[in-house]
């Protein structure tokens, strides 16, 4: 039961308040050693990743009380509890295991009387087998996901990276919205003999998704000249889901058929099947990479002590930068261009998980939850957003994540876009004194303050190993700052009232409007009117 702030939240509290007249200047000046102390590593032999965390407004004593408060919260412990199994996820009386989905075969979590690390490898051999014949067989030539949330970005962003790193025969499309515009662009470049659709959704209820794989469907029996019932259909479709009757009663007829598992959260479920788009085009070799990556920061968690241990200083600082309010945003910018979806990605894996009002036990959060996520890619965010970041009157904490070797990539623009990543950090960090044009008019416009907030993280080389290393990195950050808001960060109740309402003025709309009775809100009843009054419904 949660009764109250942990103690040592006062002295958090009481450090955002010290260090609001802190400078990063000074701190620099003071210690010789702040970047070396404040920069941390995690390797697994084949991948390396550093984090310098030296140009956040922090100091030792913050420092200390943040991980004094790890320690009150017991942060590693509840961490090594959720991926046991417990139920964290109270509101919907379910664990959060999808560090399950990484962990090797060895382990053993059980639930409900099964061991889900061996369901999730049963899963995975299933899941080679499929990419494995699909990859030879060449029937295929578009793979068409159709999801959206953590059924489309996942296997976005993975496919982003690998198709940078790799080469692959396949073409890989990704369908989302409800604007069906967006599925026509797909299947105007695709042919019917040549295309399956991985159909991506864990409820198997997500109206978009439905609407997409019914409207793919009907493309398919059209094209191939078939009827909508033939059972033929079934070979241009791939399911994957934790709700398999749904599917089925669905119409969406699949010949394969793979899980995920309640346990699993949508945004949590990369590392499932749903990522099977670019694993068939990119081979299983490289999605069992990624997973490595993964799971040597869920090693790191469970076991680094809290002073080296990456993901949970970092979800410290978040806690110490967005749960006092500090802050009110989160600048992810990812400097190359195949983590152009990364501040997307986060948008979801934060703001769903942690953007929420109440704690464990129902009553109202005091400590500050989820930040806004936002981001872009460098350097084209320099030429867009960082002009408000270094001299606007409000600011973001910055992540700044890039590598030493992007494959494919030319080394002379490659080291320029690194510079220009690290030029940010220290502009953001140190500024520069208007004292060089004390009579120039424009000194103060001129004027950069500096003493702005950034992590460096920097991966040895781009790989589908480094991308899960930074996945399971935010995963965990999330984790550690909803230990200390005491909320639940596994369910989303607040996108349902939105869905309810959708289907309800949907239905409304698609009948002859006199149906339009539902007492909504007048803004909402003369909105619908005006809509109606100007639509053209199909013929
Ligand atoms: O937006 C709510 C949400 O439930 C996300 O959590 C999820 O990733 C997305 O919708 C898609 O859900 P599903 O995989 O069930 O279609």
């Amino acid at each position: 039961m949660v009764v109250g702030n942990f103690k040592a939240w006062q002295k958090v509290l009481s450090d955002a308040k010290r260090l609001e007249s802190a400078s990063l200047t000074r701190f620099f000046v003071e210690d010789e050693l702040r970047a070396k102390k404040m920069t941390h590593s995690v390797s697994d032999g084949k991948s390396e990743i550093i984090v310098d965390f030296s140009k956040q407004l922090i100091d030792d004593q913050a420092l200390q009380n943040l991980l004094a408060l790890a320690a009150e919260a017991g942060i590693i412990e509840r961490f090594a509890e959720m991926c046991d199994g417990k139920i964290v996820n109270t509101t919907e009386n379910q664990p959060a295991l999808h560090t399950a989905l990484r962990a090797d075969a060895k382990t053993s979590i059980r639930i409900g009387g099964e061991n889900a690390v061996t369901q999730v490898h049963d899963e995975l051999a299933k899941v080679k087998k499929f990419v494995d014949a699909t990859r030879r067989e060449k029937r295929f030539k578009n793979l068409v996901n159709i999801g959206i949330g953590g059924s489309d970005l996942g296997p976005r962003l993975i496919n982003d990276v690998l198709s940078n790193v790799g080469a692959t025969d396949f073409r890989c499309f990704f369908v989302a919205n409800i604007d069906s515009s967006e599925i026509n662009a797909v299947l105007a470049q695709c042919s019917p003999e040549e295309t399956l659709f991985v159909v991506c959704s864990k409820s198997f209820g997500t109206a978009e998704t439905l609407a997409n794989a019914r409207l793919a469907r009907k493309w398919l029996a059209q094209g191939l000249n078939l009827d909508l019932a033939s059972r033929k259909l079934a070979d241009h479709f791939v399911v994957v889901t934790a709700n398999p009757t749904k599917a089925e009663e669905s119409g969406v007829v699949a010949a394969n058929t793979f899980k995920i598992w309640p346990w699993v959260g949508g945004r949590y479920s990369i590392a499932s099947a749903m990522s099977l788009v670019p694993t068939i085009a990119f081979g299983f070799a490289a999605f069992e990479e990624f997973l490595s990556g993964m799971r040597s920061i869920d090693e790191q968690m469970r076991s680094t002590k809290p002073e080296q241990n990456i993901a949970l200083i970092l979800g410290l600082i978040d806690a110490l930068n967005f749960g006092t309010a500090r802050y009110p945003s989160l600048a992810v910018v990812p400097y190359v261009s195949a983590l152009r979806l990364l501040p997307n990605y986060l948008q979801q894996l934060v703001m769903e998980s942690n953007g929420k009002s109440v704690r464990l036990d129902g009553t109202e959060v005091s400590v500050k939850t989820s930040p806004v996520v936002w981001g872009g890619v460098g350097t084209n965010a320099q030429h867009a957003f960082m002009q408000m970041l270094h001299q606007g009157s409000q600011t973001a904490a910055v992540d700044f994540i890039g590598f030493a070797h992007v494959p494919n990539t030319d080394a002379a623009m490659h080291d320029d876009l690194t510079a220009n990543m690290l030029a940010q950090a220290s502009a953001l960090a140190f500024g520069r004194g208007s004292q060089e044009a004390k009579n120039d008019p424009t000194a103060n416009h001129r004027r950069m303050p500096g003493n702005r907030p950034s992590t460096v993280m920097i991966g040895a080389e781009l790989s589908p190993r480094s991308l899960g290393a930074i996945v399971a990195i935010y995963e965990h950050r999330v984790f550690v700052h909803g230990v200390v808001a005491q909320i639940n960060s596994f369910d989303q109740w607040g996108v349902e009232l939105g869905k309810v309402l959708a289907g309800e003025i949907a239905a409304q709309i698609g009948g002859d409007g006199s149906s339009y009775s539902t007492p909504h809100d007048s803004s909402t009843r003369s909105l619908v009117s005006w809509y109606l009054s100007r639509r053209k419904p199909e013929k």
